[in-house]
């Protein structure tokens, strides 16, 4: 779906990025559109770490465009992203420990004081939206890794982005909160969010995503409908030659193949430590055929929380009760 722009929420154009000795991203180009999950699938090392630095300001690319709905744009710092839309739920959360939730995104709010009493109704009102939850009065330090996950998604919705890159995020995550995590995915990717998913797990790829990018070695060697690819698919575009999942062991030997971590020649050996979790159930739908999103799609600014309605005030109202469009 593209935005009503009629171009895609996000593009990258031949985006080069060289350190030395090494050319992490070598004319990279890829796109996003609304409501969709794409994956950025690649080895260690393929790019994907210097590829969202440059979408989220880390970076500056050597060469390359970046396009938001059709417009270049030069993205300068994590602020600056942030304020363009763009949001990165980072692989090891960076929150201050000893404070709550409502004073960590306080802070990340950008306001000089913790003004709780109008956060804790911006946490619940997102939380209900999306069902991240989250007690606004926890002590971070007391937090699970997921629920450290979801403040920081949190976070990035009060900013009011539009694009949502999770780097590595189940990589801290139990089996129940990935699945937990992706039901979040499915909310936001109905509400119309484009997110990036980085992974190298051949399964949560397969269950989570809508399209695939493949980077190696720096370079995208290819992309593909979720739906059409494979493991086997995926995995050969992730490493450059075919690769066996053969589980059986006993059944491997008995047909001559080399035993599971001794690849034959010209073929890799899936390691099971990259298996990932298998996701009973896939959620196949297409990406969001909403008219309009139903959470706040508004950055959130320390003040203005009187003119937000709380969902539970509007229970019954649209979509059995989710709500929390502005009152005015
Ligand atoms: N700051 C840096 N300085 C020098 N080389 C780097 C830097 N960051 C990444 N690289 C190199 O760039 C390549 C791509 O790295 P990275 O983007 O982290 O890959 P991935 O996230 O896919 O594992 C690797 O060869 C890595 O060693
Ligand atoms: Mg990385």
């Amino acid at each position: 779906m593209t935005d009503l722009s009629g171009f895609p929420v996000l593009e990258l154009k031949h985006i080069t990025k060289r350190f030395p000795g090494v050319i992490a991203n070598d004319d990279v180009s890829l796109s996003l559109q609304r409501g969709e999950v794409l994956a950025l699938l690649g080895e260690n090392g393929a790019g994907k770490s210097t590829l969202i630095s440059i979408l989220y300001g880390l970076y500056r690319p050597d060469e390359g465009q970046m396009l938001l709905a059709g417009q270049e744009v030069r993205v300068t710092s994590p602020a600056h992203a942030l304020r363009l839309g763009i949001g990165l739920v980072p692989q090891h959360p960076m929150l201050v420990l000893r404070h709550t939730v409502a004073e960590n995104l306080a802070l990340g709010a950008g306001s000089a004081f913790f003004p709780a009493r109008g956060m804790r109704g911006k946490i619940a009102e997102l939380s209900s939206c999306y069902g991240l939850s989250v007690n606004p009065d926890a002590r971070v330090a007391d937090l699970s890794p997921g629920e450290k996950q979801r403040v920081e998604i949190l976070r990035s919705l009060l900013r009011g982005v539009k694009v949502l890159i999770l780097d590595e995020p189940t990589s801290v995550l139990t089996p129940q909160e990935v699945e937990g995590l992706f039901r979040v995915m499915r909310e936001l990717r109905a509400d119309g969010k484009s997110l990036i998913f980085i992974s190298h797990k051949l399964e949560e790829v397969l269950s989570i995503t809508d399209r695939v990018t493949v980077l190696r070695r720096g370079k995208v060697v290819g992309h593909a409908a979720t739906a059409g690819a494979t493991r086997e698919s995926l995995a050969e575009m992730m490493v450059g030659k075919s690769v066996s999942f053969e589980r059986k062991r006993g059944a491997a030997r008995s047909q001559g193949k080399p035993a599971p971590g001794k690849p034959a020649p010209g073929r890799g050996v899936w390691s099971t430590a990259w298996g990932g979790i298998v996701s009973a159930g896939e959620d196949r739908r297409p990406p969001s055929h909403r008219l309009w999103p139903v959470c706040p799609q508004q950055p959130w600014h320390p003040g203005t929380e009187r003119r937000l309605v709380h969902p539970e005030s509007r229970r019954g109202a649209g979509r059995g009760g989710r709500g929390g469009q502005r009152s005015d």
